[in-house]
């Protein structure tokens, strides 16, 4: 954990300045998003990087806590929420496990670019269940490690080496959404920009009304 706080601390400016490399399926995944989204809702975002999507989507809901384990990330993102006069997003410094937020409080999880980095999986969507209203929404879109071409499946563990790649773990789509499913999720609705990543909400069972 303290090597990947060290890695994304090192990398959080040139993260801040790197592009997205394909701006039409990140609007989708904006665009999806938003369609679920009430007025009403209180959103958390873990793994929220620079804070980028966060600012776009604050408008849409009531609340967003934007948590990430980088204080360097963070730091950049209260400044653009600054910049930007946002003020119904608040940032947090920990991971899910570290955070102390109370259970069934949200309506909607985001975790974005994020659980291919995370070593227990299993461990973080059972968090995410836990702190999800009855009904709420887990949205992730998630690198498939294994589906990447022989050359990055090579290179990752080089760059691993000398600490240019962090901890990537390889689940495959089916893996994942079977992974969402013993956590307590149905898969509401799943697309695939390209082969080797998935964007997944998926729903914590509503209330039973007797
Ligand atoms: C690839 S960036 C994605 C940032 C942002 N969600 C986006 O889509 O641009 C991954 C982020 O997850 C954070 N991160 C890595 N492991 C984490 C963990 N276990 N808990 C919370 N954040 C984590 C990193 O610090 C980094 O900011």
């Amino acid at each position: 954990m303290k090597e990947s706080k060290e890695f994304w601390d090192k990398g959080a400016h040139r993260y801040a300045k790197s592009r997205i490399r394909d701006e039409a399926s990140y609007q989708k995944k904006l665009a999806i998003t938003q369609e679920y989204f009430q007025p009403d809702w209180s959103v958390l975002e873990f793994g929220c990087g620079t804070g980028s999507t966060a600012l776009i989507h604050a408008p849409h809901v009531k609340q967003i806590v934007a948590t990430d384990l980088s204080g360097k990330m963070l730091e950049i993102a209260q400044r653009k929420a600054r910049d930007a006069n946002v003020k119904n997003v608040s940032f947090q410094q920990g991971t899910l496990d570290s955070l102390d937020f109370e259970a069934e409080s949200f309506n909607a999880v985001l975790g974005l670019n994020v659980l291919h980095l995370i070593e227990n999986v299993d461990a973080t969507l059972s968090s995410v269940h836990g702190l999800l209203k009855p009904g709420g929404i887990f949205v992730s879109s998630t690198a498939l490690v294994g589906e990447l071409s022989v050359i990055w499946r090579l290179l990752i563990p080089l760059m691993q080496l000398i600490g240019l790649a962090p901890y990537v773990n390889r689940f495959g789509k089916e893996q994942l959404v079977s992974k969402l499913t013993n956590a307590g999720f149905s898969i509401d609705r799943e697309w695939q920009p390209g082969k080797a990543s998935v964007f997944i909400v998926a729903k914590k069972q509503p209330e039973l009304t007797p």
